[in-house]
């Protein structure tokens, strides 16, 4: 009987992406297919984050909950992998002991051999170790799903801000090497992948080597993955503030293919918690690389990652903070309260502030964060702009489905052959979280000859 597989992804697209590989991984080795209901499985995975306390709560409900089918179904494999596995280790297999694997975001690729062993031995299986570079020999090449694909970079960070779990989870930064990473973009782009998104920590920590012993970097690697045919769209996140160089911002002038859009955390508008952060950058080097990338790219649309409420934060620094949010006039953006983490250096800072308090400031953060979203998408309309096509509306399956270059949704009425393909269509309206568009006047014109059931088959150049 074919087992049936499935996973439950808490966390960022480094853990959705390991998701997917696993998912791959046991197809190859188990032939294990993919169910969408934890009923009908025999192996439930759970792949965790750990970034904020939430996030880590969620894993032990989600467990709990689990543990009922285990008592039916004695035979049933539950595995936990990721942030929390990582960080947690043995604990966990303490607070649910009917948990059969544990595993951490490195050691994903050898779930095969520890589902093999826990089966065997009827013991639980942990193995929370940073074998480093041995994860990317040995996640199968994703197959291509569509025109879209995300292609891992680097693993790691190495940045160590005050109040991140990420190093001790994942490890540090690592690259994969540069011949890798290529021949993967090009297999992606024969098998009809039109835009790539390069994935990691700080993926413009980029270093990889290439087989002649030569380093590229990662503004040489976007010149490269550009090159590569069939490629018209790149996307990378998540970058860092200290890593972005001058060959990178010059990189927007150089690569039409390098989308307007980019997520650049800044977390804090106060040089002052920026130190106690840790990031290694002040307001004004922030703002700086921002000047300079709009001199490039003036429409460049820029979001961000914002925390409030780190220890100490006073009113004055919260404020500094509102008054970056205004000058820059940053689009989509995350907010969230400081979350203080086991193990990080922040977690020993005394913390003043009430919660309450917090609240109140991460309520106006998000209101001005959304407000200027909004300005944005308002701005949009009336305007041209090209979207891949990726599917069917969510609310309504007759109408087509695609992403701007700052990643909004816009809906639209056309002809099925325009999916997995770039269009050039007319934005008409904007809606809280989604855009309406029409087809430009010659699509229109085209797809009106289709709805009148004429046989001519159209191809999108
Ligand atoms: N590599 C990214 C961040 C990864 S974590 C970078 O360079 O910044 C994603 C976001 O979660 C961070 O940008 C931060 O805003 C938030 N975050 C991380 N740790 C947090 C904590 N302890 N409390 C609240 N938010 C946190
Ligand atoms: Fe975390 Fe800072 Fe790295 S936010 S992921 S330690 S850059």
């Amino acid at each position: 009987m074919t087992d049936k597989l499935y996973i439950k992804t808490f966390g960022c697209q480094m853990n959705e992406y390991d998701s997917d590989r696993v998912a791959d991984l046991l197809q190859e080795s188990h032939g294990m297919v993919l169910t969408d209901n934890p009923e009908e499985a025999n192996v439930l995975l759970l792949n965790t984050c750990s970034i904020r306390e939430k996030a880590q709560e969620k894993v032990f409900s989600q467990l709990g909950r689990w543990q009922e089918l285990k008592r039916e179904r004695a035979d049933l494999i539950i595995g936990v992998g990721g942030c929390v596995a990582s960080q947690e280790g043995d604990q966990i297999l303490k607070r649910a002991p009917y948990v059969d694997l544990v595993f951490g975001p490195q050691t994903c690729h050898r779930l095969p051999q520890l589902l093999e062993r826990a089966r065997a031995a009827r013991k639980p299986q942990i193995d929370v170790s940073f074998p480093g570079i041995e994860k990317f020999d040995n996640l199968p090449i994703p197959g291509s799903r569509g025109a879209r694909a995300f292609v891992s970079v680097m693993e790691g960070c190495s940045k160590y801000c005050t109040f991140c779990v990420v190093p001790y989870t994942r490890g540090e930064e690592f690259s994969r090497t540069f011949d890798d990473v290529i021949t993967e973009v090009f297999e992606l782009a024969q098998s009809g992948v039109r835009e790539v998104t390069l994935l990691g920590q700080n993926v413009n920590a980029y270093t990889g080597r290439r087989h002649n012993g030569d380093l590229v970097n990662f503004a040489e690697l976007l010149d490269y993955v550009a090159a590569v045919d069939g490629i018209e769209r790149i996307r990378y996140i998540t970058s860092h503030p200290i890593d972005f160089s001058e060959a990178l911002i010059d990189a927007y002038a150089r690569l039409p293919a390098l989308v307007s859009h980019l997520h650049l955390p800044v977390q804090s508008g106060s040089d002052r918690i920026l130190k106690l952060m840790k990031r290694q950058y002040s307001v004004a080097d922030y703002e700086s690389i921002v000047y300079r990338l709009r001199e490039r790219r003036p429409d460049l649309s820029l979001s961000s990652d914002f925390i409030i409420g780190f220890p100490g934060e006073t009113e004055q620094d919260f404020e500094a903070t509102v008054s970056l949010i205004d000058r820059i006039g940053f689009d989509q953006s995350f907010s969230f309260i400081y979350s203080p983490r086991p193990g990080t250096p922040a977690a020993d800072l005394t913390d003043g502030i009430t919660h309450a308090e917090k609240q109140r400031r991460l309520a106006i953060v998000q209101q001005r964060l959304a407000a200027s979203a909004q300005r944005a998408s308002r701005a949009m309309v009336g305007t041209e702009q090209r979207i891949l096509v990726d599917g069917y509306a969510r609310r309504n399956p007759n109408q087509l489905s695609g992403r701007t270059e700052n990643n909004r949704v816009v809906n639209f009425d056309g002809p099925a052959d325009l999916l997995q393909n770039f269009v050039d269509v007319q934005i008409t309206e904007a809606l809280p979280n989604s855009l309406r568009a029409r087809l430009g006047a010659n699509r229109a014109s085209d797809f009106a000859m289709i709805s009148e059931g004429s046989a001519r088959v159209l191809t999108y150049t």
